[in-house]
């Protein structure tokens, strides 16, 4: 038998840090994320439904952003006491997986600028090292949409934060979006960087002993870009 939709998800998990907030818990949402983490969902789907949950991550993490009062005139010949975005904005992509998510951001925010990041590990430190930064060039003054899709250990999230901040970027200005977190991730961020916001889709209950996310949706870059 079918039942109503309920319009809210049950949430489970630790409580998160207070850097890190997720989107509401709606049954859409659950529903969205069943799609991509099902293993026998096609590429093409994992792309359509990944690309409407990254939509509502870059809509939220606009939410995020400070407005200034902006009064217009409208048609009718009155005026309309608004707001306007007070700051202006980028995007920063962690290669590979996060260049995926580049696209919602660009249809939420017309001719934003994307900068990109290549993290990865130094086989001789063991330690994430940074191999590739192409930032636009007046990021300092600018809030930063950092976007990842998967919040793991937080490794290359951490190495991005280091390399944003060594460009002059103001960590509150650091917003990170991604669609899966696991709370090891959420918890090293706000260890490092207390000042940076992390916005997650869903956050998941564990890291496995290769640093996966369990339950998880398995090597997103694989699955979006090889199918
Ligand atoms: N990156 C992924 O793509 N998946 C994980 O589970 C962890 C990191």
């Amino acid at each position: 038998m079918s039942s109503c939709a309920a319009v809210t998800a049950p949430t489970t998990g630790p409580p998160l840090p207070p850097s890190a907030s997720r989107l509401p818990q709606t049954a859409q949402l659950d529903a969205l994320l069943t799609i991509i983490r099902n293993k026998d969902t096609p590429r093409s789907d994992f792309i359509f439904y990944s690309d409407r949950i990254i939509r509502l991550l870059v809509e939220e993490g606009l939410n995020h952003l400070p407005t200034l009062p902006k009064t217009v005139q409208t048609p009718t010949g009155m005026p309309y006491d608004g707001v306007s975005f007070e700051g202006r904005i980028c995007g920063v992509s962690i290669l590979r997986a996060g260049e995926a998510m580049e696209q919602g951001l660009r249809e939420c925010c017309r001719s934003v600028r994307i900068g990109k990041i290549l993290i990865q590990r130094d086989e001789e430190t063991a330690q994430p090292k940074l191999f590739y930064a192409k930032l636009p060039e007046d990021i300092a003054d600018r809030w930063v949409l950092l976007l990842d899709p998967m919040l793991a250990t937080g490794g290359s999230a951490l190495k991005a934060i280091e390399v944003l901040t060594d460009h002059g970027v103001k960590k509150e200005r650091i917003l990170f979006l991604n669609l899966i977190a696991s709370p090891e991730g959420l918890q090293n961020m706000w260890t490092k960087y207390p000042q940076v916001r992390v916005i997650s889709a869903w956050v998941d209950e564990k890291l496995d002993d290769k640093s996966y996310i369990i339950p998880g949706l398995g090597d997103y870059g694989d699955r979006y870009y090889s199918g």
